[in-house]
């Protein structure tokens, strides 16, 4: 890859494939903010990184807490930070399914991108990228019509959130199998990721803003588990190639292996 100017912020950038993304974007040359929610494991994943000779800094952010995303975006804006490249990669694939673990899990991987986004746009350079780290799970294929025609094409912002918190409330309540939705709270927070990043395409491209989503494979990480056939340097090779895209690369679309697949 050709090398790359300007300065990256990844979420999650303490282990598995962020902090790997975070390796690659400084190997190109990208000056890079490694944020992480906790504080020593941000640390030490950045003075991993130091050691080998990257330029890479640490920026404490929970990706759950508006609190949290507000105060680095404060922080960022008073030190006139302006970002080439913003990868929304922190995520979480929770143990069992109710409406709590529906709650957690979209809070993260889908408000948490969202919220996240919202607050470090103003930062963003002209022709800056977007990054959506998804996943396979969130492929509209085999979904019910019933949840489909709400998501696809994606209505506005508001109405997606609306929608997406109906889930809880209906895993809550039982409903949600009878609705439609699929009883993998992973699963529909990545459909609500990918939903956003056509919407922000759209929004974005007066702003010439390359807005993408990327599938990492499956991926040897501590949620891929040991048996996942990709390392972290292959899951984080097309979030990586999405992040410097040349000005006149592609925006509004879902890629896996630097290739566009279908939403
Ligand atoms: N591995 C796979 O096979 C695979 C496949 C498809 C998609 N993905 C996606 O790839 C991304 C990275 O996954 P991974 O495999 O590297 O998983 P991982 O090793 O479990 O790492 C997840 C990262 O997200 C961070 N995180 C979780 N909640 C956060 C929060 N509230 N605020 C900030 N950071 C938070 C974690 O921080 P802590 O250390 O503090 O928990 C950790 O740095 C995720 O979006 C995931 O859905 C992974």
């Amino acid at each position: 890859m050709a090398k790359a100017t300007g300065t990256a912020l990844v979420t999650g950038g303490n282990r598995g494939i962020g902090l790997e993304v975070c390796r690659q974007l400084g190997r190109l040359g990208m000056r890079v903010l490694l944020t992480a929610r906790d504080i020593a494991e941000g640390s030490k994943a950045t003075a991993a990184l130091r050691a080998e000779g990257l330029d890479v800094s640490f920026e404490p952010l929970d990706v759950a807490s508006q609190e949290s995303i507000g105060n680095l975006a404060d922080r960022l804006g008073r030190q006139g930070v302006r970002l080439a490249a913003l990868v929304n990669n922190a995520g979480i694939a929770m143990e069992g399914f109710d409406a709590n673990v529906a709650e957690r899990t979209l809070a993260v991987n889908f408000l948490g991108a969202m919220h996240v986004t919202e607050r470090l746009l103003p930062l963003m350079e002209e022709h800056g990228r977007l990054v959506m780290v998804s996943s396979g799970a969130g492929e509209l294929e085999g979904l019910a019509a019933s949840i489909r025609q709400r998501i696809d094409p994606p209505p506005p912002k508001e109405e997606l959130v609306a929608f997406l918190r109906t889930f809880i409330d209906e895993v809550r309540g039982g409903q949600y199998a009878a609705k439609g939705w699929p009883g993998s709270a992973y699963r529909v927070s990545k459909l609500g990721l990918n939903a956003l990043t056509r919407l922000l395409a759209e929004e974005l491209r007066a702003r010439h803003l390359l807005v993408n989503a990327v599938c990492p494979g499956w991926v040897k990480t501590r949620m891929g588990g040991s048996q996942a056939p990709r390392g972290v340097e292959e899951g984080a090779d097309t979030i990586v190639w999405a992040a410097t895209l040349p000005p006149d690369g592609p925006s509004g679309g879902f890629f896996r292996n630097r290739r566009a697949i279908p939403w």
